[in-house]
């Protein structure tokens, strides 16, 4: 039986990326995708998935607008690394369809009729609202699963903090201490593993077709801010882990803890995980610590280019081309 999600998010090249595994993935039933504002606002992230579900041929699946700025913070997003249009800079048509509003509510309405869970690929202003709306009704999520937050991991926005948690802090904390919904916590200590190397984009290049030239095109811009900020080749690709952990439970391991943030201060935004139990409260939340990447990997691009199974075989498996 599929399971029905909903997809909150601030597309994002890599949540862009997490879109298409998504709706290449036949375990889930995608009810609607939600946008909050994160890499960019959360319009231009509404725009941007409608340009995924263009190119994926999925215009029946609903976009809503949720939340534009954080619950305290005033907004910073990620346009130094998305691109001025969140998406590379590219120029991608969206698809003709309208646009919702009311993120927020939509997810309350799909809660209460039960069996849905949440994959949440941005800031968790959506989710915190959500709560505050109505505390009953969100609690009746099936599950979250949140790309966020770093444990041992240093941080990508801060020394100490992963750019989701960093944007709305509070928000964080409100879920952190509301929710009653179970909660994965997949955080750079996982994603920094999944690397889509210069050799795996070239792979995609030689695939070709519709998808493929997406791929490639809306990572270039990512790609040279990986190399400009961290002599990293290639990119790290987050998002798309949550998608497969909601899927797999076995490509990620960790434990669960009490879960804490920063919410002022140097150290805004830093996830506090109470590995030591020193707090004495109740496990709010389970931390992934180990990935086994290459499968991800495999994983990520078979689905995505079914018919070239050979080739992605070939390359995963030839360690000469280092992509591991
Ligand atoms: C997260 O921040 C965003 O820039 C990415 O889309 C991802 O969700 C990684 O820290
Ligand atoms: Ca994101």
């Amino acid at each position: 039986m599929k399971k029905k999600v909903i997809i909150d998010c601030d597309p994002g090249i890599d949540d862009s990326l997490a879109l298409i595994l998504a709706l290449n993935s036949p375990e889930l039933e995608i009810v609607g995708i939600t946008t909050v504002s994160g890499n960019v606002k959360a319009d231009q992230g509404a725009k941007n998935a409608l340009k995924v579900l263009k190119i994926m041929n999925r215009e029946d699946i609903p976009v809503y607008i949720g939340e534009e700025v954080p619950l305290e913070r005033e907004l910073i997003t990620a346009q130094d690394t998305h691109g001025e249009d969140g998406l590379g800079e590219t120029n991608y048509e969206e698809a003709d369809v309208k646009i919702n509003y009311g993120g927020v509510d939509f997810i309350l309405e799909n809660s209460r009729k039960g069996d849905i869970s949440v994959i949440a690929l941005g800031p968790l202003t959506n989710l915190a609202k959500a709560i505050e709306r109505d505390e009953e009704g969100f609690n009746m999520i099936n599950e979250i699963v949140s790309m966020g937050g770093a444990f041992r991991s240093h941080g990508n926005c801060s020394q100490v903090a992963e750019f989701n948690y960093w944007v709305d802090p509070h928000g964080v904390k409100e879920v952190f201490d509301r929710s009653k919904v179970p909660f994965s916590m997949v955080g750079l200590d996982v994603t920094r593993e999944i690397i889509l190397t210069p050799n795996l984009i070239e792979l995609i290049k030689q695939i070709g077709g519709d998808i493929a030239n997406f791929i490639v095109d809306i990572t270039r811009f990512y790609v040279d801010f990986h190399w400009n900020q961290e002599r990293t080749l290639g990119c790290v690709i987050n998002d798309p882990l949550a998608v497969a952990y909601f899927i797999d439970r076995t490509l990620c391991d960790g434990f669960t803890s009490y879960l804490d943030i920063v919410t002022d201060g140097k150290a805004i935004g830093q996830t506090l995980v109470d590995v030591g139990n020193f707090y004495r409260k109740e496990h709010n939340g389970r931390i992934l610590t180990k990935v086994d990447s290459k499968r991800f990997m495999k994983m990520f691009l078979e689905r995505i280019f079914p018919e070239s199974k050979n080739d992605i075989a070939i390359v995963l498996n030839n360690s000469k081309y280092g992509v591991n």
